[in-house]
């Protein structure tokens, strides 16, 4: 195949993501006027995760970019509950704080449900709070998780039609694969989950119209699960180490063999992962008006 017909068959996160924000930054411009200030995001810190450093940063930046104003709070490993638990109260309080997000994974001796279950669902801009995960269930407005969200913006963006399809996730995470398996449901997809204890695995992600691979398992998913002209969504972002000592980044999906099969497939990185901030930042705005709305 030709160059260009092959790159066709690639999902380009990093562009969807660039119309985002661009969309993005003239509604928030607009209610910066109207409501007399940013948005604000307040991105709680703990610990010292190379990982987290880096997205936190990133978060940060992108902010930045679209007129979000942040708050970056910091803290050591040993931090307490008790200091954890005061942060976020007086950021539920914060006029200024329209998003919190408390940046996973946290350090081992810090309950990161209960924590999780503190912050004002309001300000949930992760979606991760039972009342907005509940919201989502039952097909509420709510704030909902940025990667489920990134998807779904994926799939429209390239036009993939889901209603009445044969939708399959593997994967069953609160972060992933139940909310995204929710929001498909929603959009009268025919969704199976499935997860590494699911027999035949291969037979069923065959079945797949739309394949989605959020199993955190490095390359799990090989070419001969894919239906041929199946469309994949690959979450996974294992860093993996290379044998002459550097590292790559692999998906869920093998994606050389997965590629000659599918009709459309994103790559990692540059598919799911660009459109988790930029989604961040889509619920940072929408819990900036609906507060602002709720409180005229
Ligand atoms: N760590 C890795 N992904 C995420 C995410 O989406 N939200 C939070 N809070 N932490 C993470």
């Amino acid at each position: 195949m030709e160059q260009a017909v092959l790159s066709k068959k690639i999902i380009d996160g990093k562009q969807v993501a660039k119309d985002v924000r661009e969309e993005l930054k003239v509604q928030v411009e607009a209610a910066t006027a109207k409501y007399g200030r940013k948005p604000g995001l307040a991105v709680v810190l703990i610990g010292d995760n190379p990982a987290s450093h880096t997205y936190v940063k990133n978060k940060v930046t992108a902010c930045k970019n679209v007129g979000i104003e942040s708050f970056l709070l910091q803290y050591d490993k040993d931090v307490d509950e008790k200091t954890v638990v005061e942060i976020v109260q007086k950021l539920n309080q914060d006029p200024l704080v329209d998003g919190i997000l408390v940046q996973l994974p946290l350090p081992k001796h810090l309950p990161t449900q209960e924590i999780l279950a503190l912050i004002d669902p309001a300000k949930d801009v992760d979606g991760l709070t039972a009342i907005n995960l509940g919201r989502l269930a039952r097909g509420d407005e709510g704030l909902f998780p940025c990667t489920p969200l990134g998807i779904m913006r994926l799939l429209s963006a390239y036009k993939v039609p889901v209603k009445g399809k044969n939708v399959v996730v593997l994967g069953r995470s609160h972060l992933v694969g139940k909310p995204v398996a929710l929001m498909l449901l929603a959009q009268d997809a025919t969704v199976t989950i499935c997860h590494s204890k699911t027999a035949n695995l291969p037979e069923v992600c065959r079945q797949a119209d739309v394949l989605v691979a959020a199993c955190g398992q490095p390359e799990m998913v090989k070419g001969d699960w894919v239906k041929p002209g199946a469309v994949v969504i690959d979450v996974g972002t294992t860093r993996v180490e290379n044998a002459d000592g550097t590292s790559s980044l692999k998906g869920d999906v093998a994606f050389d063999a997965a590629f000659e099969n599918a009709s459309l497939i994103t790559p990692v990185p540059g598919g799911v992962g660009p459109m988790t901030i930029a989604m961040l930042l889509v619920n940072t705005q929408k819990s900036f008006e609906m507060r602002m709305q709720s409180r005229a």
